[in-house]
């Protein structure tokens, strides 16, 4: 996730870019930078690092001429975050500039056509295609409606792009796909930007633009064209919020906006990795690695979690044997690993201190390290033999909630990778299993605001509650470890996860009528189990909450109906049932959801 910002009017554009910028750092901030116009020629300032740096080497020249101009706060998607990556990127005339935000799944076939064109490239980003793409039409038409319209048919994947041509100095181009891009209808002034927090303080009269729509946006006007070239009418929207509500998108905190991202995640770490011509996952970083004898996967907390969920897939899939280890433990325990091993090391952040030196151990012992992580030029990125990174865009909250959700998918499509390397020959299961992936992203996004909605029922009545058991069985057991972990974490109320069949050995001596059990019920092979299990803890006067899909009977004291599409795919409608549980309790204990206390984002020590 980027942060886009357009300006033309009557002020100094580069201080407002700047300013756009700095209320757009929450959407990512690896590197930066703007361009502008000014006495007839094309500038471009960039760098790597925060916007503070930019500004430095922005106000150390004479930029205050320019009216007109673009920039850019990146999170690194491809290539590294450092200043020849940075956006904006100029075709090779140096007379347009283009910054973006998204992910083209297709610029390797792009870029080798390019290239083979005669083009040269100066980045290692997705991004350089585009405005050499533009570049080469607009050079035969003059004519950026239909450069930017005639690039874009060639593009697959997710953008939302701000263009400026230095013989056009009075116009900003811009249009999207599945990237959001917002107008900001000022007076002699307008702008254009990835999210309304940017041009807030200067104007709330707003168009939010539509996939395929294309904007020409000018002091005085703003057009909007549809795909066939035609004017589009659009409606002006006064938005509400102060510039801290529309950081949060309008949400209440971070965390609920991060959940509610949660089918864009999915689909933005598919993005890519699915050939549904052959349906067949790609992974190009692992087609050079002989398959392991045996995987070990590395992580703390919630990215533990994840590995321990990608476990029970990788097993079931692809018959590999996979042992997961919580980081802190697997530093210190002189493990076994010989050089065929493939090693995950799961890791949001990239730069948890115990994480990193598993990682390092792994290595020193000859194993292939492959690091499944969210930043881009992280510690685990850069120190990782190779990496999958799992394109879940900043996540601010300090309870993980979208980065876990990006791991899955990764774990999953790992599982799928592998097994089919192994034998290809299992073709209608895995179309059967790559098709419902894809349908998780729209069901989970109509879906979402009903399981808030009995999330919250169920939190306010259990608020009483000071110790909860979490529990599941096999690929649900480790979503039950989560579901203790983020209730605990936010709403400080005790939790633990427990396997379910584990109860009769100690854990169900704690139960009474004032101790529930969240139980994870979805249809799956071994219901019947859990359900005897809920029957023991009922026996005890224990309530339970119990998670589960339409028409699956199973008692509880009060029953959760999630969306079912398989045994696997229900994972990710578990997942979100359970922060969302957590996210209510804690809001309504009125705790501080974000920022809880005595955690960090990133545990860097250890
Ligand atoms: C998750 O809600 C916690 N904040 C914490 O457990 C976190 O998952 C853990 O510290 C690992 O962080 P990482 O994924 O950045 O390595």
């Amino acid at each position: 996730m980027c942060g886009i910002i357009g300006y033309v009017g009557h002020r100094p554009a580069v201080p407002i870019l700047l300013e756009g910028l700095k209320r757009l750092e929450y959407r990512g901030y690896d590197s930066a930078g703007i361009a502008f116009i000014q006495n007839k020629e094309l500038h471009i300032i960039k760098t790597e690092g925060k916007i503070s740096k930019l500004e430095e080497k922005v106000f150390s020249q004479d930029v205050l001429h320019a009216e007109i101009g673009i920039g850019h706060t990146r999170w690194a998607t491809h290539g590294e975050p450092i200043t020849k990556n940075a956006h904006p990127h100029k075709d090779r005339d140096g007379k347009i500039a283009l910054v973006h935000n998204g992910i083209i799944e297709n610029y390797k076939k792009l870029k080798d056509e390019l290239l083979s064109d005669g083009y040269e490239f100066v980045s290692d980003t997705d991004t350089e295609v585009l405005v050499h793409l533009i570049s080469r039409e607009y050079k035969k038409t003059k004519d950026p409606l239909a450069a930017i319209l005639r690039c874009l048919e060639a593009v697959e994947g997710a953008y939302a792009i701000g263009v400026i041509f230095l013989d056009r100095p009075n116009e900003i181009w811009a249009c999207r796909h599945s990237s959001p891009l917002v107008v900001g209808l000022g007076v002699g002034e307008n702008f254009v930007a990835s999210d309304v927090p940017a041009f807030l303080p200067y104007t709330k009269d707003v168009i939010f633009l539509e996939d395929g729509e294309v904007a020409k946006i000018g002091k005085d006007v703003v057009e909007v064209y549809n795909s066939n070239k035609e004017k589009v009418d659009k409606d002006v929207v006064s938005i509400p919020w102060d510039i801290t509500l529309a950081q949060k998108g309008g949400y209440k905190h971070f965390m609920i906006k991060e959940i509610m991202e949660q089918p864009r995640v999915i689909h933005d770490a598919t993005a890519g990795r699915i050939d549904f011509n052959k349906m067949k996952v790609v992974l190009p970083q692992l087609d050079e690695y002989p398959l392991p004898d045996k995987i070990q996967i590395v992580a703390c907390g919630t990215s533990y979690h994840a590995g321990f969920w990608g476990k029970y897939l990788i097993e079931r899939l692809s018959r590999i044997p996979v042992e997961v280890d919580i980081a802190s433990e697997f530093r210190y325990k002189d493990p076994i690993i010989h050089k065929n091993d493939w090693v995950f090391v799961i890791s949001q952040s990239g730069e948890t201190a115990d994480t990193l030196a598993g990682l390092r151990l792994a290595k020193k012992r000859g194993a292939k390290v492959i690091g499944v992580c969210n930043v881009v030029g992280s510690s685990v990125a850069r120190e990782s033999t190779t990496v999958l990174y799992t394109q879940a865009g900043p996540e601010i909250s300090v309870a993980s909630t979208k980065a876990m959700c990006s791991q899955m998918v990764v774990l999953l499509l790992i599982a799928i990778y592998l097994a089919q390397r192994k034998d290809f020959s299992q073709r209608e299961f895995f179309d059967q299993l790559l098709f419902s992936l894809k349908e998780v992203p729209q069901i989970l996004r109509k879906e979402l605001p009903n399981i808030r909605d009995r999330a919250k029922e169920l939190a306010i009545k259990y608020s009483f509650a000071r110790s909860f058991f979490f529990l599941g069985r096999g690929l649900f057991y480790p979503l039950a470890l989560e579901g203790a972990l983020k209730l605990k974490e936010i709403s400080y109320i005790h939790a633990e996860g427990y396997a379910a069949g584990e109860m009769k050995h100690g854990p169900i001596a704690l139960i009474d009528q004032n101790f529930p059990s969240f139980v994870i019920a979805p249809k799956d092979d071994l219901l019947q189990k859990i359900v005897a299990n809920i029957k023991e803890i009922q026996a005890r006067q224990g309530p339970v909450i119990c998670l589960t899909n339409k028409d699956i009977p199973v008692p509880s004291t009060d029953r959760w109906e999630i969306p079912y599409l398989n045994s696997i795919m229900t994972s990710f409608f578990v997942l979100s049932a359970t922060q969302l549980f957590a996210y209510e309790m804690a809001d309504y204990l009125g705790k501080d959801v974000d920022q809880p206390r005595n955690l960090a984002k990133s545990v860097t020590v250890e």
